[in-house]
């Protein structure tokens, strides 16, 4: 996708966690492209820490090598890379201890330049890592700190790791990364709701019947095992991307894109999101965890086996919600997610009511309600199904096919990635893609009742065979409203 890259003002980027996984995997190519794009401006430094000790030159040679694995060739440019690399320094700093937090000072130096705290490690440490900041007098006006995912586990722990990063730094100087809101796509869907006229006075109860978003992996528990199996997909997918996504679907028009009046009406969707309790939870959500099956082609073990230990957590999610609010009264909105599945696919789907009345023959066969499908990844565009007649002489028959609007067909170019887009907007400090406190608490506030309920009752995560589309009761659970699951693949 070809846009005007805007340069951004000098900056210092300290990785904690520099030689973790999504240092390797996002952090360090997504800021490779950057470069490469000549975003940069001078002197811009970027600089890792973690417990390990590890030389400037070891950590230029794992940055290298992330890239090399991550980056495509094509697109590795040998010039750019050893500009890039001789940005890369290393501080080995503890935060438990405060040990090496001088020398990062020192490494850092007295400067007024924008400064981020890429927080890439597990939250437990977010609390010492802030503290430690602030003793050491490291937190300017200009200074940012970026949070990754998990922001706990419930309510009570999101409030407690907001507390103690809130004590030392400005809510306007915190960013929460959900990487979903850096997807092009994603953003593509605000664009899709209020750059077009088309849509916005349909957008409602009276004219829409049902949103469906999905987003199937088909990967399995990979090497996240701690994590996981403690997290479970609702806490790990519905928390945070499944609700975005809806928040985005569901809120109303904000007065502009400015930070709060985006996130002002994301807050107001998820307070109106209705609670399910523990008498409704077996009927609104199901709980699923992938048995051994089949995946691309091979053979793979059910999620219990590659845990090697016996585990009640789930890898699949389906719920029924409903928002509580004059536009979205009696519009479910089926969300689905899990690890395992038949194909590797998110999408939202906007089905519109029927037509009233037919003035066709039967002869003309059936008409489908319309439906709105915002393909996010992968082959990232947006479908409008309509009805249209089937050309020919043969009478009046009625057929469904897309307007097809095809990133990959309407775009040159490369997509960037959700971290190159949310680094770029950590530096020039805008928080229009990230989740205020409020939002990541109030999204807490509707996870935790289906949480308690599903431990409370006891509600089972039922067995899928790996490669497909879930537990049977996720297919039950909208056909008892009369729909059905759009077909993803
Ligand atoms: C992460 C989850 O936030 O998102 C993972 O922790 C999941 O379990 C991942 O695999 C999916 O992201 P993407 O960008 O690959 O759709």
């Amino acid at each position: 996708m070809t846009s005007q890259i805007i340069p951004v003002d000098p900056f210092d980027f300290i990785i904690f966690g520099g030689t973790g996984d999504l240092s390797e995997r996002k952090l360090l190519p997504s800021l490779y492209h950057r470069q490469r794009d000549h975003q940069f401006s001078e002197p811009t430094r970027i600089i890792g820490t973690s417990r390990s000790k590890m030389s400037d030159e070891e950590f230029q040679a794992f940055a290298k090598q992330a890239i090399s694995d991550h980056v495509k060739p094509a697109d590795i440019d040998a010039k750019e890379l050893k500009t890039f690399l001789a940005r890369l320094s290393y501080v080995s700093a503890d935060a438990t201890t405060g040990a090496g937090f001088d020398k990062l000072k020192k490494a850092i130096g007295e400067s007024d330049r924008i400064r981020a705290f890429y927080l890439a490690v597990a939250p437990a440490l977010f609390g010492d890592i802030s503290h430690q900041l602030k003793t050491h007098n490291l937190i300017t006006p200009n200074s940012r700190i970026v949070l990754e995912k998990p922001i706990g586990r419930d309510l009570a722990s999101a409030r407690a790791l907001n507390d103690a990063v809130g004590d030392d730094f400005d809510e306007s100087q915190i960013f929460r990364i959900d990487h979903y809101l850096g997807k092009e796509t994603v953003q593509n869907l605000m664009a899709l709701r209020f750059a077009n006229a088309l849509y916005q006075p349909l957008w409602n109860s009276a004219h829409i019947d049902h949103v469906q978003i999905t987003v199937a992996e088909t990967v399995g528990l990979e090497d996240r095992v701690t994590y996981y199996d403690k997290a479970g997909a609702l806490r790990d997918m519905v928390q945070n991307h499944m609700l975005q996504l809806l928040c985005l679907v569901a809120m109303e028009t904000p007065s502009s894109m400015d930070a709060d009046a985006v996130r002002d009406e994301k807050l107001k969707v998820l307070r109106a999101l209705k609670r399910i309790n523990g008498n409704e939870a077996p009927k609104h959500t199901v709980r699923g965890q992938y048995r051994a099956g089949a995946s691309a082609g091979g053979a793979v073990k059910g999620y219990v086996e590659e845990l090697g230990k016996d585990s009640t957590t789930e890898t699949f999610v389906a719920i029924r919600a409903e928002i509580g609010n004059w536009r979205w009264a009696g519009v479910p909105f089926y969300l689905r997610t899990g690890k395992r599945l038949a194909s590797r696919v998110s999408e939202i789907v906007i089905e519109f009511k029927p037509i009233p009345f037919s003035i066709f023959d039967e002869s003309a066969g059936p008409i489908f309600a319309n439906q709105l499908v915002i393909r996010l990844q992968p082959d990232e565009g947006v479908k409008q199904f309509i009805m249209i007649k089937d050309p020919g002489p043969g009478g009046m028959r009625l057929r469904q096919i897309p307007l097809d609007m095809s990133f990959a067909t309407s775009f040159d170019g490369r997509a960037p990635d959700a971290y190159e887009r949310l680094i770029m907007d950590v530096v020039r400090g805008n928080q229009t893609l990230f989740m205020r406190r409020d939002e990541v608490e109030a999204a807490w506030k509707w996870i935790d009742p289906i949480q308690n309920a599903w431990e409370s009752t006891r509600q089972e995560a039922q067995g899928y065979t790996a490669g497909t589309w879930g537990p049977s009761a996720s297919i039950a659970l909208i056909e008892r409203d009369g729909r059905t699951w759009h077909e993803s693949n």
